[in-house]
């Protein structure tokens, strides 16, 4: 859509302006067609000066999550983008379009989700006030790396929170980010492989992030162990320019996969805030108490049971101690 390039061309620039005859050349359309982008853009909300001789620039945004506010032509993540105010599941929609020629890289981004979905086949409740993403994503590695997308994928939410609101969250083992003791994101990484040879099609890497909710919208039984960003700053960023960051930071961790393990490990490794703790392991109806010791280089949990053994953990239920209502 002709607006959505032309309030990428505005954003581009940096609040400086940009002349309706720059535009129109770039874009290949008529001035009067620009004209009339501009003034969709500005009935939409954003605030776009313009000047004679000087050319028309970007002063204000509305919280608006469209493909023109999240294109940017230097990222692979993302560059197919649909935007949507409500879905069931964006996991389920970028499966639904990740038919054979698709290409790594198509984003979901919603407002608001009916069917959200989470770990072992849990709900996840996403009203309006999240932000909702999901990545199509084609590692190019054996197997037994795959797993390992989940973890990383804690860490580019961090980057990206980090890169928004100046504070760095902390990482729940395997993937749940964490501020002040409660859930700020939650993260469903799924795998489809083919049929017949188990060889992986794609990863569906899916974030939840909370940011303007508050104790209502997130509910009586969710609000006790969530936060949102506005909850915890007192204010909120904009929607897009969270999923603009977190498109930066899947578009590194999909650059560095696998090759940069070691930096990435080590990264985990200085995020993850189990370690050190006391944690509870749920596994069928048995349930054991131990300390959390380590990440291994599988990104595995490595847990030191009260007869001294340790054990690496690579999937499990595991509650820690201070953190989420476990006390
Ligand atoms: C969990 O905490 O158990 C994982 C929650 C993952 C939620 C995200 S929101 C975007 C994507 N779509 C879904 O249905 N789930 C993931």
């Amino acid at each position: 859509m002709l607006r959505d390039e032309v309030l990428a061309l505005l954003k581009a620039q940096g609040g400086a302006p940009l002349s309706g005859e720059a535009m129109s050349q770039r874009l290949g359309v008529s001035r009067a067609a620009v004209w009339k982008a501009m003034e969709g853009l500005r009935q939409e909300g954003y605030v776009i000066s313009s000047a004679p001789r000087r050319g028309y620039a970007l002063e204000d945004s509305p919280d608006l999550l469209s493909p023109g506010e999240l294109m940017d032509s230097g990222r692979k993540i993302g560059s197919n983008l649909v935007c949507l105010d409500t879905v069931d599941s964006t996991n389920n929609e970028v499966k639904r379009r990740a038919v054979d020629q698709v290409p790594e890289g198509l984003v979901v981004v919603s407002a608001q989700q009916t069917g959200g979905r989470g770990r072992r086949g849990r709900s996840f409740v996403s009203p309006p006030g999240g932000l909702y993403l999901s990545a199509l994503l084609k590692p190019d590695c054996p197997l037994e790396q795959v797993s390992a997308l989940t973890a990383w994928s804690a860490v580019a939410v961090c980057d990206a929170v980090e890169q928004v609101c100046g504070l760095r969250p902390g990482i729940k083992w395997p993937n749940d980010v964490i501020l002040d003791g409660r859930k700020l994101c939650g993260i469903l990484t799924e795998l489809e492989l083919e049929g017949e040879t188990a060889a992986l099609r794609y990863v569906v890497a899916g974030i939840g992030v909370n940011l303007s909710q508050s104790e209502a919208d997130f509910g009586p039984e969710v609000a006790p162990v969530a936060i949102s960003l506005a909850q915890a700053l007192g204010k909120a960023p904009r929607r897009a320019e969270m999923a603009a960051a977190l498109l930066d930071a899947l578009d590194k961790l999909d650059r560095d996969f696998p090759g940069q393990w070691d930096s990435w490990l080590e990264r985990y490794r200085a995020d993850c805030i189990t370690v050190g703790r006391q944690i509870k392991v749920l596994r069928g109806q048995e349930e054991r108490i131990g300390t959390a010791v380590g990440v291994d280089h599988t990104f595995a949990l490595v847990v030191r049971w009260a007869d001294g053994s340790e054990e690496a953990l690579s999937s499990g239920e595991v509650s820690v101690r201070g953190l989420l209502g476990y006390v």
